[in-house]
């Protein structure tokens, strides 16, 4: 074992009767990377959350650089060198990068000599990092991924020792997720250790040192990455092995007649895309982050306005101009974004599974709330979301059992085609399945699916047929036999340059 900078023992934390954690324990030693990994709600942001002072422990130690510590904001956590990058990122949009580094951190002199200052500071600092961000560009105008960087360059000017990143590739495309590893193998090489959360095993074979399982609010095990297997880690993580192989062939009849068909649709984003969906048929929608599939989702969907283009339902055009025109035709569509378009989070489970639902619960305009709780529970249960009650606030969740929730919700619909974006993104491997069954079940009942996905493993498994979008066009079709995850790349990848279009139009 090299110096351990920091060590948790023993650690309970309740929430009134949840049991969030129960005796997790965790060493972290000096310039590593350790994984820490566990189903949703298993309580690794929770065991975090207490490392870097946002909850106290009910009980239990925290050591830190061999010294007992018991923070009691994320400030004096900070202080001490321990910082924590959250999933929703702490950024001000409208103030500039080294701003937004600097924030509320007073220099001497006036305000104007402190912005000059504090940009150069922040220019070397991201220089440090290797990353070419100008300190005066506005937060709110960079990629995700470079907020991110902000945010963990933000960190480290704290001089932090420990970083914390709760799933920091969630929202990332392939690119971007290279270029934090590098920023991350950086940071090791200086002695500084993280903690990094993921649902991508993958990933966790690709960057950490070791990797801790939680289950439960339990320790489970740490192992060294270089010796475990992926199977070994999804068993000690589930307490069972999951199968995960590529469908065969395509389980949509010959004769399945179009459920829907969109020609020639066109927006501000999107350039003239045509595509159809048969009844039964899973059809995915690949491609990097930006080359449009929420897009041309929400195009379909009416949640957006298209400049051209026709949708057709069951072979007859139909008026979709906004979200009702979509629900009415029959269309659900599950956003990606759960804390923007999909979830009230200050309300209960119930509420957010009801709210779309209300005219179901309706008799002569009084709402029966048997009603909408005895639907809550079945949706909770089918879903499999794991919460005390459905009157639980959805925002004392885990990040991965929200996503369930929207998920619940639009399931009460009776929609016969359903649009679900990043379906599982943040969802742990066990309930991943869950979903992947509940998928098949629709289709079973005759419904259809598009399903736009970042995780290639996730489309061949799913999809009969792959449709790979680059920069607003339609770059490539795939059937299932033939898909590869190179071959999604290469499309995917497949910029508009002179005398590669000729096979573009769909
Ligand atoms: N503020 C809170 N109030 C009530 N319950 C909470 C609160 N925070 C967490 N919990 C509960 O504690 C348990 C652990 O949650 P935690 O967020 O730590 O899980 P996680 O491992 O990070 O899951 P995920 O992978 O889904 O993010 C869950 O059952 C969750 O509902
Ligand atoms: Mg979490």
């Amino acid at each position: 074992m090299g110096e351990i900078v920091v060590s948790m023992r023993n650690i309970c934390k309740s929430f009134g009767g949840i049991h969030a954690l129960d005796k997790a324990q965790l060493d972290l030693q000096k310039g590593e990377v350790l994984g820490l990994i566990g189903e949703n709600g298993a309580g690794k942001s929770t065991l975090m959350k207490i490392l870097s002072g946002v909850y106290t422990a009910d009980s239990g130690q925290v050591m830190v650089a061999g010294k007992e510590v018991h923070y009691r904001t994320p400030k004096e956590a900070l202080d001490d060198g321990i910082c924590m990058i959250y999933q929703e990122l702490n950024l001000v949009n409208k103030l500039s990068v080294a701003d937004n580094i600097f924030i509320g951190r007073e220099a001497s002199g006036g305000i104007l000599l402190k912005r000059r200052e504090d940009e150069k500071k922040a220019e070397e600092l991201l220089k440090s990092m290797d990353l070419h961000i100008p300190p005066n560009t506005e937060v709110g105008s960079l990629t995700v991924a470079k907020q991110q960087m902000v945010e963990i360059a933000k960190g480290i000017s704290y001089h932090s020792k420990v970083l914390i990143m709760d799933e920091p590739t969630a929202a990332l495309a392939v690119s971007e997720i290279n270029e934090l590893f590098r920023v991350i193998r950086n940071l090791k090489e200086q002695g500084i250790s993280i903690i990094y959360i993921s649902h991508r095993l993958e990933e966790l074979f690709e960057i950490t040192d070791r990797i801790t399982v939680m289950r439960d609010g339990n320790y489970i095990d740490t192992i060294d990455t270089s010796r475990g297997t992926m199977d070994e880690l999804i068993q000690k993580m589930v307490g069972r092995s999951i199968k995960w192989e590529k469908k065969q062939t395509s389980q949509v009849p010959a004769d399945a007649p179009v459920v829907l068909e969109a020609q020639h649709i066109v927006s501000k984003d999107i350039k003239d895309i045509s595509f159809c969906l048969k009844k039964g048929e899973i059809l995915g929608l690949a491609g990097l982050m930006g080359a449009g599939r929420t897009e041309l989702a929400r195009l379909i969907f009416g949640a957006d306005r298209r400049k051209r283009g026709k949708i057709l339902r069951d072979g007859r055009e139909v008026r979709i101009h906004n979200t009702q025109d979509a629900v009415k035709n029959g269309i659900s569509y599950l956003s990606e974004d759960r804390k923007g378009n999909g979830l009230a989070v200050n309300l209960s489970v119930e509420d957010n599974i009801a709210l779309p639902n209300w005219e179901l619960f309706t008799r002569n305009g009084v709402i029966q709330f048997q009603k909408v709780k005895e639907a809550a529970q079945k949706a909770v249960d089918e879903v499999g979301i794991k919460t005390p009650s459905t009157a639980q606030i959805v925002s004392n969740l885990s990040g991965g059992n929200q996503q369930k929730v929207v998920i619940g919700k639009w399931l009460l619909k009776n929609s016969e085609i359903f649009i679900f974006d990043e379906p599982t993104r943040g969802i742990d491997v066990g309930a991943k399945n869950e979903i992947y069954k509940l998928m098949e079940e629709l289709i079973y009942n005759g419904k259809s699916i598009i399903m736009i996905s970042s995780e290639m493993p996730e489309l061949l498994r799913m999809s009969d047929r792959i449709l790979v979008l680059c920069e607003g066009r339609l770059t490539g079709e795939l059937s299932i036999e033939e898909a590869t995850q190179e071959k999604i790349m290469e499309y995917a990848v497949m910029r508009n340059t002179e005398g590669e279009e000729s096979d573009e139009k769909g």
